[in-house]
């Protein structure tokens, strides 16, 4: 039976999106090319925006179920590494920019005031739905919460601040829903409802400060023996012990209320373990996974570096049109705006595959001994 035929410009709307790039004029005909790009490469980058929501979504509704199938492990990969992708893009997107001078787009700069990307909702729910924390946020350095900035001048609520209101509400965040998952993690063969998991948990992560002390005990040394004076080598002897310290307080998650520890120190022990025995057929997708949100998150790490680096060269370190300290503020947020901490912090307690504590029930992760 002979359908209706579907045709391209209808399918892609392509007549109303080609419509939509008028700014605050009627129409685009008094518009400098300047200005048609600048608003176009917004458009794109939030329609990327969405696209990047809609596959954190799926991913997170995928770590929140009670029981993860291993064989949906591959798929939320895909999911994650597309996202990563997604924020290259955007990060791409400031080159194109960066063909506009200073000069042009003061020309137009003053008709946007004060709108700013500041109040790009979408942003702010990727940044909610991946679980930035709210104390982590950056002040704007006056009364404006993020949240305020997302309301009308006048206070009433905007499309863009029930979107993120709406997100706010929307749990659990993909880190809850990871941790949640890693807690469940078989470590050593032992599985947190088992009898006696805390104590082998433990068991295994003073094994493994042991071989990481011997590692970086080697490796200080050899630092340390080359460093031209005394006062360097017990700066250097001083670092390694620090970050020996610092090993122990975060696996064993001493900054944490007491009530929370236990939770918290198995969700670390796991990255690590997965980390390092990755080579396991039952570990092998979980390590992607991991390896994954390291990917998603330095790839959104970039695109603020490198947003912060368009706006340096576009407009200086004046002030933002929504009022920041403009580039300051947007190194801020590069800086200090992480979600998966821990999944970094891992890397700096890894060691060499050789000085790993030896694996305790390889069956559970379905590994199969050599004849
Ligand atoms: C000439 C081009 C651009 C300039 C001069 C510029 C400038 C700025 C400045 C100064 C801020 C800090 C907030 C403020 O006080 O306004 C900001 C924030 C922001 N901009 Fe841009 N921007 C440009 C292009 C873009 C593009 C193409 C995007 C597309 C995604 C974008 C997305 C954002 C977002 C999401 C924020 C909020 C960042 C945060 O709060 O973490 N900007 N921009």
């Amino acid at each position: 039976m002979a359908g209706k035929a579907t045709l391209y410009w209808d399918y892609i709307k392509l007549e109303e999106l080609l419509s939509l790039q008028t700014g605050v004029e009627p129409d685009e005909s008094e518009l400098e090319n300047d200005e048609v790009m600048f608003i176009t490469i917004h458009q794109i980058d939030e329609l990327w925006f969405k696209l990047a929501i809609r596959e954190l979504v799926r991913v997170r509704n995928l770590f929140a179920q009670e029981k993860v199938r291993e064989q949906s492990l591959s798929d939320a990969v895909r999911g994650i590494r597309r996202t990563a992708l997604l924020f290259d893009q955007v990060a791409h997107h400031f080159r194109l920019m960066e063909t506009m001078t200073t000069r042009d787009y003061l020309g137009f700069r003053d008709k946007l005031s004060p709108a700013s990307g500041f109040q790009s909702a979408q942003l702010r729910e990727i940044e909610i739905l991946m679980g930035l924390k709210v104390d982590d946020r950056i002040p704007l350095g006056h009364d404006n919460s993020y949240l305020r900035a997302l309301r009308y001048p006048d206070g009433r609520p905007s499309p863009a601040s029930q979107r993120v209101e709406a997100r706010l509400k929307d749990v659990p965040t993909l880190l809850e829903a990871i941790n949640e998952w890693l807690h469940r993690t078989p470590i050593q063969g032992s599985t947190p409802e088992q009898e006696g998991d805390t104590e082998n948990v433990r068991r295994f992560v003073e094994n493994y400060l042991k071989a990481q002390a011997i590692e970086a005990e080697e490796a200080m040394i050899l630092v340390r023996d080359s460093a031209p004076g005394e006062a360097d080598r017990r700066r250097i002897e001083e670092r390694y012990k620090q970050e020996r310290i610092k090993a122990r307080e975060f696996l064993l998650a001493e900054e944490v209320p007491e009530e929370d520890r236990p939770r918290v120190a198995r969700v670390r022990a796991a990255l690590l373990f997965i980390e390092s025995y990755r080579e396991l057929p039952l570990l092998a997708w979980p390590r992607e996974v991991l390896d994954g949100l390291v990917e998603l998150e330095q790839a959104f790490v970039i695109f603020r570096q490198r947003h912060a680096r368009m706006v340096e060269r576009v407009i200086g370190r004046r002030t933002g049109t929504g009022g920041s300290a403009g580039v300051d503020y947007l190194e801020q947020t590069a800086l200090r705006y992480r979600v998966f901490r821990e999944l970094w912090a891992v890397r700096t307690l890894m060691i060499r595959k050789t000085a790993l504590p030896p694996l305790r029930g390889p069956d559970v992760y379905g590994f199969v001994a050599k004849e």
